[in-house]
C-alpha cells in the first residue's frame, strides 16, 4: 500500500526583528502535529521559512546602514536568528523556504505573469491614505483616528499606479467554501470572515507597488514590485517545486494541496479569502484546512518590539528546556483561542506536571525496580484488584488522544495523557509497593505492580514524543523501551512490553524550580531588555534622520499665526479644529494634540504654522497646513507657543 502524505506549513515569519514566544508558538504547534504524522507511519512534509520583502524590511535595513539582503541575512541565518532558534526548539521542519531564494523569485514572476494574462490581474490606480514621513499607503480602516497607525502623524489622500487582483469575481465561491465546507477551522473564525469581509463586499487587492523597492519585480513592468501577499502566500507551493526546478514537480503532485495551514488569527482573512481566490484563478486545487490559532498575550495585550514587552524563548528555552517550553505552550493555551502568557504560569506547569507528576513517576517507578529486583523484573507476576481502572485509562488512552489530535486540540490530547500519569502516581499510593516489598510472599503482586507502572509510562511516552522529543529518549532509556515498542502501533494496547522489562535509574528528568527565585531572575532579565530596548530606540533615532541641505529646509515655510477659535473635532479623538490667521487671511489646520490641550488653552495664543502644506482631509475635515509641536519626556507634547509681539504672518527662518 501506498503511504499516506500529510502536507503542513507555518505563516512565513517577517524577519524584521528577532522572532518572539509568539511565533515560537505557532512553530512549536505545528512540529507537533507533524511529529505526530510521522509516528503514525505518515510520509510528512513540514515546511516553514520567512518572507523577507518589503517595505518595512527595507526601512529597517536602511536605519540600520545594511543592504535589505544583508538585513534579513542576518536575522534568519546570523546567530540566535530564526534558524537557530529553530534548531534550539527542536522544530524538525523539511524545508526552510525564504521568498528572496532565487527559485521562489522567478517563480512568483510566473505565477502574476499567467494572472495577468488570464485577465485576473488588471491595472489601475491605487487611491489612498500616505503618510509622507513613513511612506506608507493606508486604507481608511486602517488609520487610527484618522492618522498613520504607525507613527500618528497625520496622513495625505494619494494616488499610485497598481495591479489589482480581481479578488470581487470570487467571492461567491469563496463565500460558498467558507459556508459549506470545513475549509476554516475552528468554526468561529468563519463567521468572522463572513461578517467582517465577505458581506460587506470583496474589493479587488491591489497586489504591487512603485513606492518602494524590496520586493519581487513585475517582469512586463519593472517599476512595479509585487506586493507582498501573493509573493508570500505562493511559497506554499513554490517550497515543493511549482513553477521551478529547484525541487522536482513531483514533490509538488506528492504533497500538493496541503492538508492543513496553520496561522494566526489575523492573517486567516489572507489565507481563507485571498487565497483560496488566487488558487481559483490559477486552477490549482485548494489547501484542505486552514487552522486559525489564537495570539499569546502579554498582560492582556499584543507583544510588541517597541514596547520592549516581547518574550524571549531563547532565554526560556535556555533556562528551563526546549521540552518543557514546547510542553507548557500547547498544554496551557487552548490553540484556537488567545491565552494570557506569564513566567508564573510556565513555572507553575513545569513544577506542577513535569516535575511532580511525570517526573516523580519516572523516578519512583525505576528507582523501586531498582531497589526492590536490581532492575529487573521477574516473569512471575500476580494481578490485582487496584489493576483495572489504570490499565483501562491506559489501554484506551490511545485513541482518546488521536481523536484531539486530529482536531488539533494539543491542550486535550496532553490533559489526556496527563490524567492517565495522574492515575499511576495514585496507583502507587493505592498498592504501596514498600510494603508489599516487606514479605517476599508478595514479590509476584510487586513485579506486576512495577510493570504496569512501566509500561503506563511507556505508552505515555509513546503519545509525548510530539510534544517532548528529547525528554522521551531519556524515559525510554530509563525504561529500557525497545525501538520497536516507541511506536505508535506499540500504544494501541496495554502489555506489549515482555514481562521481565529491564528497568534503569537515571536522572531526574525535570528537576523541581525554585519558583520564587527563578521569577525574580526572571524579572530582572525582562527589565534589562526592556532598558535595552528604550535605549536601542533613541540611539536609533539620530541614525534614521536623514541629512537635509538647507535649499531642502528654504522649502518649508514657517509663519507665525494667532489662533482664533478651536474646538474638537467630533469623529475623532486625537484631533483639534484650530481657525488661525496667518498674516494673510483665515485658515483651518487639524492637529493632533487634543489630548494635551483643551480648546480654550489654545485660544488666543501665537504659534509656528507650516503654512506652505499640502491641503490634506482628515476625519472628514480639511487641514491647511500643521502647528509645530515639541514631543517631551514621557508621552507629553508642548505646542511651541511664540511670544505675542510676534505679529501674524512673521516668517521663521
Ligand atoms: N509574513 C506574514 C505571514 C505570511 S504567510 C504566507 C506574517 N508574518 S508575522 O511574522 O507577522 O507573523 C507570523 C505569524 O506569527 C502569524 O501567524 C501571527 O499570528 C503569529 N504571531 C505573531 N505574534 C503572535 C503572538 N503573540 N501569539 C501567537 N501568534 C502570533 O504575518
Amino acid at each position: 500500500m501506498e503511504q499516506k502524505r500529510f502536507y503542513i506549513t507555518t505563516p512565513i515569519y517577517y524577519p524584521s526583528d528577532k522572532l518572539h514566544i509568539g511565533h515560537t508558538y505557532c512553530t512549536v504547534a505545528t512540529d507537533a502535529m507533524a511529529r505526530y504524522k510521522r509516528l503514525q507511519g505518515y510520509d510528512v512534509m513540514f515546511l516553514t521559512g520567512t518572507d523577507e520583502h518589503g517595505q518595512k524590511i527595507e526601512t529597517k535595513a536602511n536605519e540600520a546602514g545594511v543592504t535589505p539582503q544583508q538585513f534579513v541575512d542576518q536575522i534568519v541565518e546570523g546567530p540566535r536568528g530564526v534558524k537557530d532558534l529553530w534548531k534550539l526548539m527542536n522544530i524538525s521542519y523539511d524545508r526552510f523556504i525564504r521568498t528572496t531564494d532565487d527559485y521562489h523569485v522567478a517563480a512568483i514572476q510566473k505565477i502574476f505573469k499567467k494572472m495577468y494574462e488570464k485577465g485576473d490581474i488588471y491595472k489601475g490606480t491605487y487611491k489612498g491614505k500616505y503618510c509622507t514621513p513613513c511612506e506608507s499607503f493606508w486604507t481608511e480602516s486602517q488609520l487610527k483616528d484618522g492618522c498613520c497607525p504607525d507613527c500618528g502623524r497625520p496622513v495625505v489622500d494619494a494616488e499610485e499606479e497598481a495591479y489589482f487582483f480581481r479578488l470581487s469575481k470570487y467571492a461567491d465561491k469563496v463565500r460558498d467554501l467558507l459556508v459549506n465546507t470545513d475549509f476554516l477551522q475552528p468554526r468561529s473564525r468563519v463567521n468572522e470572515m463572513i461578517r467582517n469581509f465577505i458581506d460587506p463586499g470583496l474589493e479587488d487587492l491591489c497586489v504591487s507597488r512603485t513606492s518602494f523597492k524590496w520586493g519581487v519585480p513585475v517582469d512586463f513592468d519593472p517599476k512595479h514590485v509585487v506586493y507582498v501577499w501573493i509573493d508570500a502566500l505562493f511559497n506554499y507551493t513554490t517550497a515543493l517545486g511549482f513553477m521551478n526546478d529547484k525541487y522536482p514537480q513531483s514533490d509538488f503532485e506528492k504533497f500538493w494541496p496541503a492538508d492543513v495551514h496553520f496561522v494566526g488569527k489575523e492573517i486567516v482573512r489572507f489565507h481563507s479569502i485571498i487565497w483560496p481566490a488566487m488558487l481559483m484563478s490559477m486552477e490549482m486545487p485548494l489547501p484542505k484546512h486552514v487552522f486559525g490559532h489564537g495570539w499569546l498575550l502579554l498582560d492582556g495585550g499584543k507583544m510588541s518590539k517597541s514596547k520592549g514587552n516581547v518574550v524571549d524563548p531563547y532565554i526560556l528555552a535556555e533556562r528551563y528546556s526546549a521540552d518543557a517550553l514546547r510542553y507548557f505552550l500547547l498544554r496551557d493555551f487552548p490553540f484556537g483561542t488567545d491565552g494570557n502568557f506569564s513566567n508564573e504560569l510556565l513555572i507553575n506547569r513545569i513544577n506542577i506536571d513535569l516535575a511532580n507528576d511525570l517526573g516523580n513517576l519516572v523516578s519512583r517507578t525505576t528507582a523501586m525496580a531498582d531497589k526492590y529486583f536490581g532492575g529487573t523484573l521477574p516473569e512471575n507476576q500476580a494481578e490485582g484488584p487496584e489493576d483495572g481502572e489504570l490499565l483501562a485509562m491506559a489501554g484506551e488512552l490511545r485513541s482518546k488522544y488521536e481523536a484531539d489530535m486530529e482536531k488539533y486540540a494539543f491542550q486535550n490530547a496532553l490533559a489526556d495523557v496527563f490524567a492517565v500519569i495522574s492515575r499511576a502516581n495514585k496507583y502507587i499510593d493505592e498498592t504501596a509497593p514498600w510494603i508489599l516489598a516487606k514479605d517476599e510472599a508478595n514479590h509476584p503482586r510487586l513485579a506486576r505492580v512495577l510493570y504496569n507502572l512501566a509500561e503506563t509510562l511507556r505508552i505515555c511516552t509513546v503519545l509525548l514524543q510530539p510534544f517532548m522529543p528529547e525528554t522521551c529518549v531519556k524515559i525510554f532509556t530509563q525504561l529500557g523501551t525497545a525501538e520497536e515498542l516507541r511506536t505508535w502501533d506499540s500504544a494501541e494496547a496495554f502489555g506489549r512490553t515482555p514481562a521481565a522489562a529491564v528497568l534503569h535509574k537515571g536522572d531526574n528528568i525535570f528537576p523541581r524550580i525554585d519558583a520564587a527565585k527563578e521569577l525574580a531572575e526572571l524579572e530582572a532579565l525582562e527589565a534589562a531588555q526592556k532598558a535595552a530596548a528604550k535605549e536601542s530606540a533613541a540611539e536609533e533615532e539620530p541614525e534614521g534622520i536623514a541629512m537635509i541641505g538647507i535649499e531642502d529646509f528654504a522649502k518649508v515655510e514657517l509663519r507665525a499665526a494667532k489662533i482664533l477659535s478651536c474646538e474638537k473635532v467630533k469623529r475623532s479623538k486625537k484631533l483639534l479644529k484650530l481657525t488661525v490667521n496667518d498674516g494673510k487671511r483665515e485658515r483651518q489646520v487639524l492637529s493632533g494634540i487634543s489630548q494635551w490641550y483643551a480648546p480654550e488653552d489654545l485660544v488666543g495664543k501665537t504659534i509656528v504654522l507650516v503654512s506652505n502644506l499640502k491641503p490634506a482631509k482628515l476625519c472628514g475635515e480639511e487641514s491647511n497646513g500643521m502647528i509645530l509641536a515639541a514631543d517631551c519626556p514621557n508621552d507629553d507634547v508642548k505646542v511651541l507657543f511664540l511670544d505675542d509681539s510676534i505679529p501674524a504672518g512673521a516668517k521663521i527662518r
